[in-house]
């Protein structure tokens, strides 16, 4: 397979694109930085994507919002950033070191009060969450095994007209190659899940950049 990665020109285009479009501030930088600082993997989202989530969340008016994979809280922020400042997000994360980091990030870029980081399996958490108001946003970029979990979970939570994003779907494009990889073969299946669902109208963008080859879903709750 061609390594896409080695495209030239990816990167500088989207870093041109941040600079110019995104200009996320210092704030996120530094949140960049406590990911090298930690020893975590980069595997944030690219701050075109994380400014996307913003703007999605201000678009739908989001107030109530659901993020699944926290990371160290870069696409948290964003997304808290196109939320007013009552509204309430909570955000799923399975390492307690990972969540330690995002609670630091999210407190410093003054979203604290919003955000309610919940450690621990997200699949154990989701539960927990029923029989409130519905989350008008869900994000879903955790661990790419429980997607189609996740996704029937988003449909519990959420109400007619709700968002959902699920990141990751293209995956240097081994969906078209299920056989190859076990996390490519559960985002196929999401997919799928979500195309074939009455309770989902949905589409999905290719993204080349500083994280490969690979992009988004995003649907409406029917
Ligand atoms: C891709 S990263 C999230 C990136 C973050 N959304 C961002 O863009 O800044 C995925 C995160 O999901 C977490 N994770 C993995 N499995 C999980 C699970 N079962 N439940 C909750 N979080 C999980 C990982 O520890 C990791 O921090």
């Amino acid at each position: 397979m061609v390594d896409h990665r080695s495209r030239p020109g990816w990167v500088e285009v989207e870093d041109f694109l941040s600079e110019t479009l995104v200009q996320g501030g210092p704030g996120m930088d530094a949140v960049v930085g406590s990911i090298d600082a930690a020893g975590m993997p980069r595997i944030e989202v690219a701050p075109t994507a994380g400014k996307l989530l913003m703007l999605l969340a201000r678009i739908g008016g989001a107030r109530r919002v659901l993020e699944i994979g926290t990371l160290a809280g870069f696409s948290t922020i964003w997304l808290a950033r196109g939320m007013p400042s009552d509204g309430h997000l909570i955000t799923c994360e399975f390492l307690p070191e990972h969540a330690a980091v995002a609670r630091r990030n999210i407190d410093a870029a003054g979203y604290g009060p919003m955000v309610d980081i919940r450690v621990g399996a997200a699949l154990d958490t989701l539960p927990t969450l029923l029989g409130g108001d519905p989350y008008d946003l869900v994000f879903i970029d955790a661990d790419k095994g429980n997607n189609t979990e996740y996704l029937k979970w988003a449909l519990k939570l959420t109400r007619p007209g709700s968002v959902v994003v699920m990141d990751n779907v293209v995956w240097e494009g081994t969906i078209l190659d299920p056989g190859s990889d076990v996390d490519a073969a559960a985002i196929r299946a999401a997919l799928e899940f979500m195309g074939a669902s009455p309770e989902l109208e949905a589409t999905a963008i290719q993204t080349a950049g500083s994280k490969g080859w690979d992009g988004f879903a995003i649907a409406v709750v029917k």
